[in-house]
């Protein structure tokens, strides 16, 4: 069978009317954020939303974020905006947040998987505002990865991720460049109008509680919902995995003397040398800065990736900023083959 190819696309004002156009027509477009790479469709349109969840392989119960450009292009999708959400709009978009807010009858249950809540960003990167500026509707888009595999940062990772897709929905991936952030949008909820936090992401937990003058919440456990299992379903224990095995190590040199180490690859951080042994070493931020960290994180996992390793052994970060999103990511990653 000839190897489909995706196109990825510099967005030159033609290529984005040519992206905003397939949009509207119902089709998919990979878009650059400042967070991950989205698969982005028209968030009112059920048809393009079915579409998303197609080529991602991604179940129905796990609802979907809708993007908008302005703080205007909100209140057609919401019902009401709880305590605290115009703060957290006001301080933290555009940028790394979602909000989970109740939702309006515009927004077609696909895009929330049924529940009475829609989640809602308004993303910084310059390519993106500007594709929704030019589809000029609102656009769905969950990380543009197949289901529960790593996200992609780059255009790159995008198109090598669907390069054997079947669906042939997906247009083109616009190349925004690497992504600065490099983890996911922070989730933010409400429950008994309290807010809670339900991902930690690319706005650091302390910065939420700094805005509001209070701590975050932590969500009740959801056992025997009808739609999922957990109170977010982004927070499903395995999630954001690579192909080759990951476990977690405690110590520095627990598995570096393992008699497979040759053929392993270590997931390092910081100035502290790595050990040896390791046939692969990707080292998040050798100076330890944990945002540069994040911004690392996902591609040095798809370079490790693609070495074609026995298995990854990988280290936490510091848990505080942005450390609380790579320790989420890295435990996940590393569930997968616990579980
Ligand atoms: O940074 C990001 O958020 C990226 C970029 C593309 O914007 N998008 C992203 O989407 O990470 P996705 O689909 O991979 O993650 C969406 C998260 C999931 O954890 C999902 O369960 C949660 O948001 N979510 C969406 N709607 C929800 C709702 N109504 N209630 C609770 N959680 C919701
Ligand atoms: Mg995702």
């Amino acid at each position: 069978m000839p190897q489909k190819s995706v196109s990825v696309l510099t967005p030159t004002p033609e290529h984005l009317e040519r992206a905003a156009a397939a949009l509207r027509a119902a089709r998919l477009v990979g878009m650059p954020t400042e967070t991950v790479y989205g698969m982005a469709g028209d968030a009112l349109n059920p048809a393009a939303l079915a579409g998303i969840f197609e080529i991602k392989r991604r179940p129905f119960f796990d609802p979907l974020i809708v993007h908008i450009e302005r703080l205007d292009d909100l209140d057609p999708l919401v019902r009401a905006r709880p305590e605290g959400a115009d703060l957290l709009m006001k301080t933290f978009w555009p940028g790394p947040l979602t909000l989970v807010l109740p939702k309006s009858d515009r927004v077609p249950d696909l895009a929330t998987a049924g529940l009475d809540t829609v989640a809602v960003r308004m993303p910084a990167h310059p390519v993106a505002r500007a594709l929704l500026r030019a589809a000029g509707r609102p656009l769905a888009a969950p990380s543009a990865n197949p289901f529960g595999f790593l996200s992609p940062t780059t255009a790159a990772h995008v198109a090598d991720a669907f390069s054997d897709d079947e669906t042939g929905l997906l247009d083109c991936v616009l190349d925004g460049g690497a992504c600065e952030v490099g983890v996911e949008s922070t989730v933010v909820g409400w429950e008994d109008g309290a807010p809670v936090l339900l991902r930690a992401g690319g706005v650091p937990l302390e910065a939420l509680e700094a805005a509001l003058g209070r701590p975050l919440g932590v969500p009740a456990p959801r056992v025997g919902s009808p739609h999922c299992p957990v109170a977010s379903p982004g927070a499903l224990p395995w999630h954001y995995a690579p192909r080759t095995p990951l476990r977690l190590v405690e110590s520095p040199h627990d598995g570096a003397d393992r008699d497979d180490a040759a053929r392993a690859g270590l997931l390092w951080f910081g100035s502290d040398p790595a050990p040896a042994g390791y046939a692969v070493v990707e080292n998040l931020s050798p100076k330890g800065d944990l945002r540069e960290a994040a911004a690392n994180l996902f591609a040095a996992l798809h370079r490790l990736d693609g070495r074609g390793l026995a298995r990854l052994d990988a280290h936490l970060v510091p848990e505080s900023g942005l450390g609380r999103a790579i320790n989420e990511r890295v435990r996940k990653a590393a569930a997968k083959d616990a579980g």
